[in-house]
């Protein structure tokens, strides 16, 4: 957090805020930042995000500290769910990785991880924004509508493909919930051109796995069951240090 919260903040949301792996940035009132590795509230109108979602249900999947998902409740919907991993340790990870972290890590440890990168962010801002957006734990792989009561009007889910061994079988989760529009944000790989082609970029120890070309992962809707798949815009994605400049591609589609 920038200088001074506590001025205008409980001590101990901000002592909590301090603990967590911020991945988005948040503008609070009183000039106060939360500084998370990106901030996209500049990059928001690229996404082609529906203005009024009154009367929408929306799914954020992949919802990480809930920055999507407290925007579209901004915006009117209904109902907004996020959805994120149960547990850090449920990425797909190598099994090399599972076992080296399995071997080092205890059972704090890993409950330290899921609070502060994984869920902690999500729940300080929802008791801070006093928002109604529900929380599910739940595996991309396992989405269905008997694990988020039901499918959803609008479905979102952004740069979460990225760190999935099988996006394809993800893709075809998000057909199951979908009730009319979906919207995915992911890293795409440029120097494929046109060609239907994903470039492995994987590593044991990493959480990146393949890199589509916009083709590609419009290809792979059409086969998940969407239809009027469109690009509706591609951009840079910049971390605030300048670390991470990721290629990123906007697709809508309906079913
Ligand atoms: C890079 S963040 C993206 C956050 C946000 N959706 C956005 O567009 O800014 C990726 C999120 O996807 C989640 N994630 C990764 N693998 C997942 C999986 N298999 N199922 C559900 N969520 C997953 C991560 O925990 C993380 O919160």
């Amino acid at each position: 957090m920038t200088t001074d919260p506590e001025r205008f903040y409980p001590r101990e949301l901000v002592e909590r805020a301090r603990r967590i792996n911020w991945y988005h940035t948040f503008h609070l009132d009183h000039g106060v930042e939360i500084e998370g590795q990106f901030d996209l509230t500049p990059m928001v109108p690229r996404y082609g995000l529906p203005d009024d979602l009154a009367g929408k249900t929306v799914l954020d999947v992949g919802a990480s500290n809930g920055f999507f998902s407290f925007e579209f409740e901004r915006r009117g919907a209904d109902r907004v769910v996020a959805v994120d991993l149960p547990t850090f340790e449920a990425h797909d990870s190598s099994p090399a990785l599972r076992a080296e972290r399995d071997a080092t890590l205890s059972d704090e440890d890993l409950a330290r991880n899921d609070e502060s990168d994984l869920h902690g962010g999500f729940f300080l801002l929802k008791e801070l924004f006093e928002s109604k957006v529900e929380h599910v734990g739940c595996n991309i792989y396992d989405l269905g509508p008997d694990k988020v009561g039901g499918r959803y009007d609008v479905v979102f889910c952004g740069s979460l493909l990225i760190h999935l061994t099988d996006p394809l079988r993800a893709l075809m989760r998000l057909r199951t919930v979908t009730k009319e529009r979906c919207i995915v944000a992911t890293v795409h790989e440029p120097a494929l051109g046109d060609a239907t082609d994903m470039r492995f970029i994987g590593v044991w120890n990493g959480a990146a796995w393949w890199k589509p070309s916009i083709a590609c992962l419009m290809e792979m809707m059409r086969c998940a069951g969407f239809k009027d798949v469109r690009r509706h815009d591609d951009f840079e994605l910049v971390s605030r240090h300048g670390d991470h400049v990721d290629p990123t591609v906007v697709i809508h589609a309906t079913v």
